[in-house]
């Protein structure tokens, strides 16, 4: 599959505006966490744990899919393909284990938040376990960003071997 440069282009920005809204609500929730674990108010931590309970895994997980979905698109319509370099096979490892953490470790537990944040007091919960997903997120967002701008490490070994076949042939066809 190749893709057109209008098409690649229009896939990019939707790649690129769905990774930057996922870094933005990873952003939006460590700044939730850490308002319920260190503000004074009690009004003002109940607030924002039923905000982050509520509002923050679909928009997340829908960005995350989002941007899954359109780096498969651009990776298999150009050079680059999905594993045949370095860079964008590490950003696919990121972005699955992302999704995944968030469909089976943030979402069962999101209830529970908004659960704490209506009761407080009453109900027992470990608040400190809400700092870890962000920091985690965004640290793999940023290293998937820098990737995505330096693009290191060249080719996987089946990238060199698929260069090397195309060698191959080429010279198998000049020759008569
Ligand atoms: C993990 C989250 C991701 C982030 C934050 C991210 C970010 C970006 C950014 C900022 C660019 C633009 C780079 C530039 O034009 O110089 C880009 C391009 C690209 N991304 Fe991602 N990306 C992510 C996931 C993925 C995934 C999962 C894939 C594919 C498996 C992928 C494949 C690509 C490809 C092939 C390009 C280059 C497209 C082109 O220039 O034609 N990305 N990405």
């Amino acid at each position: 599959m190749n893709l057109r440069p209008a098409h690649r282009k229009l896939w990019l920005v939707l790649h690129i505006v769905s990774a930057g809204a996922w870094i933005g609500i990873d952003v939006l929730v460590a700044v939730l966490a850490g308002t319920g674990l260190l503000a004074d108010d009690p009004g003002t931590r109940s607030l924002a744990y039923r905000a982050l309970g509520t509002f923050v895994v679909c928009p997340m997980l829908s960005s995350g899919l989002v941007c899954l979905g359109t780096g498969v698109l651009l990776g298999l319509g150009t050079r680059w393909g999905l594993i045949r370099y370095w860079w964008v096979a590490v950003k696919l490892g990121i972005n699955v284990l992302l999704c995944t953490l968030i469909i089976v470790l943030l979402r069962p537990g999101m209830p529970a938040v908004r659960a704490y944040g209506e009761t407080m007091p009453p109900t027992a919960f470990d608040t400190s376990s809400l700092v870890m997903p962000p920091i985690v997120s965004l640290t793999l967002l940023s290293l998937a960003t820098v990737l995505s701008v330096y693009k290191p490490w060249g080719r996987t070994r089946r990238g060199a071997a698929q260069v090397a076949r195309q060698a191959t042939a080429r010279s198998a066809v000049r020759t008569p």
